[in-house]
C-alpha cells in the first residue's frame, strides 16, 4: 500500500452478514471474516480509487476508500500491416513522436482524452500514416481552408492505386498477403485514473463510397471503460466489426486475464473465426499496457514513467529514456 495514501471521507459500517451477502462486482474478491488485528488491504481496483479490504472492529466490518495519484501512460499505434522496409523507420519515428506528444499533454496535467487526441493528431498530420484525410469535409463545414485533393495524394498511395485498380484483387492482396491499413490510434490513462481511446482511419483501399469501417463503431475500433481499460484497434474493419474486437479484448480483461493475453486471445479468435488479422493497443486503469498484433508488423510506441517504449516487428520491445 502506498505510504503516502490518505483515507477519503467515508467509512461505512456493515454487519458481518451484510458483508457476505453484498452484490459482487466482477472483480470483487469474495468477502471473508477478518482475523484479529488484520490490516486492511486493497480489495477492488477501480483505477486510482480503490476500495480497501474490510477489517474487523468490535464485530463490525468497516470499509474505507483510498486514493492516490499514479503515473500516467500513453500508448499509440500507426496501423497493423506488412509495413515495407522503406516505410519502417518513418513509421517508428512517427509513433514515437506521437507518444511523446501524448505524454507531454499528460505531464502538463491534461486528461487522457486530451492526450489521445493530441497523439492521434500528430499521426494524422504525418503522411507516412495517411490517416485523417477524410476529415476535409468536416474541416470545410467548420470553415477551415481546403486544398485541392491532388495535394493529399501521397506518392506511395498513387503507386498502390495503380497496382490495384481492381477492387477484388486489391482486397485479396491487402487482406491475405500484404495487409495495408491507414489506421492510427492511441490509448491513455491519466493521473486521475481516467482512460480514453482514439482511433482514426483513411479506411481501406478501393473501398466503396460510403463504406463505414470499424473505427467509428464503439466496441469495434475502440472502447474505453474506467473499470477495465481502453483499447484502440487496427486491421481489416469488416473482421473487427464481426468480432467487436475492442470490447472482446476488455471482456477477457474483466475475466481476469492480462492485457497482453486478452489482446492475443482476441486477435487469435478474429483470425480463426473470420480470417481477419490486425492489432490492438490497450491500457488499464492502473497503468498496465500492451501492444499486440497478428499482422507482419505494427509500429507502436508507449510512454510509461519517463521511458519511451517502441517496436515494429513481432516481440520487438525497445526503449529509451524520454528526452533522448
Ligand atoms: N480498420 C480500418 C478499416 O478497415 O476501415
Amino acid at each position: 500500500m502506498d505510504p503516502n495514501a490518505s483515507f477519503d471521507t467515508e467509512e461505512v459500517e456493515h454487519e458481518y452478514s451484510n458483508a457476505y451477502d453484498r452484490p459482487q462486482p466482477y472483480n470483487y474478491e469474495p468477502a471473508r471474516r477478518p482475523r484479529d488485528q488484520e490490516q486492511p488491504r486493497i480489495r477492488r481496483n477501480n483505477g486510482h480509487r480503490r476500495e480497501i479490504e474490510l477489517w474487523c472492529e468490535e464485530n463490525q466490518w468497516r470499509t474505507g476508500q483510498l486514493s492516490w495519484r499514479m503515473s500516467a501512460v500513453v500508448v499509440v499505434h500507426g496501423g497493423a500491416w506488412a509495413i515495407p522496409e522503406d516505410l519502417a523507420k518513418a513509421s517508428v519515428d512517427g509513433v514515437k513522436a506521437a507518444a511523446r506528444q501524448g505524454s507531454s499533454v499528460l505531464k502538463g496535467g491534461g486528461s487522457a482524452l486530451d492526450a489521445v487526441e493530441a497523439a492521434v493528431r500528430v499521426m494524422e498530420d504525418n503522411p507516412v500514416f495517411n490517416a485523417g484525410r477524410g476529415a476535409d469535409l468536416f474541416a470545410e463545414s467548420i470553415g477551415m481552408a481546403t486544398v485541392p485533393a491532388d495535394e493529399l495524394v501521397t506518392e506511395n498511395e498513387r503507386k498502390e492505386w495503380d497496382k490495384q485498380k481492381n477492387y477484388v484483387t486489391g482486397v485479396m492482396e491487402d487482406f491475405n498477403s500484404q495487409w495495408a491499413h491507414d489506421t492510427v490510434g492511441a490509448v491513455a490513462v491519466d493521473s486521475d485514473g481516467n482512460v480514453a481511446c482514439a482511433t482514426s482511419t483513411g479506411g481501406i483501399r478501393n473501398k466503396m463510397v460510403g463504406r463505414v469501417g470499424d473505427c467509428p463503431i464503439i466496441g469495434s475500433g475502440g472502447y474505453a471503460d474506467n473499470l477495465s481499460g481502453a483499447v484502440s484497434c487496427t486491421g481489416h474493419g469488416e473482421s473487427i466489426l464481426k468480432v467487436t474486437l475492442a470490447r472482446l479484448i476488455l471482456s477477457h480483461v474483466e475475466q481476469g486475464k492480462s492485457l497482453a493475453d486478452s489482446s492475443q486471445l482476441s486477435l487469435q479468435y478474429m483470425g480463426d473465426r473470420v480470417h481477419g488479422a490486425g492489432g490492438a493497443i490497450a491500457v488499464s486503469p492502473s497503468g498496465q499496457w500492451a501492444a499486440t498484433f497478428s499482422t507482419e508488423r505494427m509500429a507502436w510506441a508507449a510512454v510509461d514513467q519517463d521511458v519511451l517504449w517502441y517496436g515494429l516487428d513481432p516481440k520487438e520491445k525497445l526503449n529509451e529514456k524520454l528526452g533522448q
